[in-house]
């Protein structure tokens, strides 16, 4: 489902985040990324989502090579990839139907069956019946199921999730991997960066591991031929960048779903 071979991605600012990375993930698979703080994970989704495009090798989502698609099929190759963030990315002023709908809403869904799926996202992470909330009404923990209905409201085949749990304490972060890990019991192909250990261990899922923009683990179900020997990399990063969304649609000029309902 998702493949990369021979991957590197060095930014504008030349600091080279990935290193001939190659790695595979099955359909249907749930994986963890796991690494440090700077090791590469979010760079290693933004690749998968489309945010960022490598500088050398390929990588490949759903049959699809990111370095090859041409703009027009962009769009569409954004929806098979659903994106679950840190700090969920959600429009606080507006109720959390509208959050829900927002994928659906930019791809010119009927409102009837808008209305319908919105509900059978709500219904899945536990929130039926909070469409016309805020938000800021809700609980951390509520804000990213939220947050995780919205990923997958198009239903995407893929899913990624950059840090999700990073601001739950343990007891909520176990729920939401239980969310993810029943995502994936219908067939979704999960990855989700994380540095959260004993919850890595604990729902027992592969672990590919990065060190310093290089795999050093788990980069398939088989063991990979023996990479390179790798050069000691550059002096600790800064502060990791976080999976920034698209510059998306302005919520200003979106439709009032609640007032049409
Ligand atoms: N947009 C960017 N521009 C420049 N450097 C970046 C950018 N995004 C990430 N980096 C750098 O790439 C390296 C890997 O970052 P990242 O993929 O965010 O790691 P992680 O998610 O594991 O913390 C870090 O050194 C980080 O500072
Ligand atoms: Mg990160």
């Amino acid at each position: 489902m998702i493949a990369f071979d021979r991957v590197s991605k060095r930014y504008p600012n030349g600091r080279e985040a990935l290193l001939n990375v190659s790695l595979r993930i099955e359909p249907g698979e749930m994986v963890f990324l796991t690494g440090r703080s700077g090791a590469g994970k979010s760079s290693v989704l933004k690749l998968v989502a489309l945010l960022e495009r490598p500088t050398r090798g390929t990588v490949t989502v759903d049959g699809a090579n990111t370095s090859t698609l041409p703009s027009r099929a962009i769009p569409a190759f954004r929806r098979k990839v659903g994106v679950v963030f840190q700090d969920h990315k959600l429009l606080m002023d507006r109720p959390v139907f509208d959050n829900v709908a927002l994928p659906l809403v930019v791809a010119d869904t009927p409102l009837r069956e808008i209305d319908r799926r919105v509900r059978a996202a709500l219904d899945q992470v536990g929130l039926l019946g909070k469409e016309r909330v805020l938000p800021s009404e809700l609980s951390i923990g509520e804000q990213q199921r939220v947050g995780i209905a919205r990923a997958v409201i198009a239903k995407p085949p893929v899913l990624i999730a950059d840090e999700p749990t990073g601001n739950l304490d343990h007891g909520l972060a176990v729920e939401v991997m239980k969310l993810f890990k029943r995502f994936q019991e219908v067939g979704v192909t999960i990855v989700i960066a994380t540095h959260d250990l004993p919850l890595v261990q604990q729902f027992g899922q592969r672990e590919i591991h990065i060190v310093d923009g290089q795999v050093r683990d788990g980069a398939m179900a088989e063991a990979l031929p023996a990479a390179a020997a790798t050069p000691p990399g550059p002096p600790s990063p800064g502060p990791a960048t976080g999976l920034r969304a698209g510059p998306g649609p302005d919520p200003s000029t979106l439709p009032n779903l609640q007032a049409r309902r």
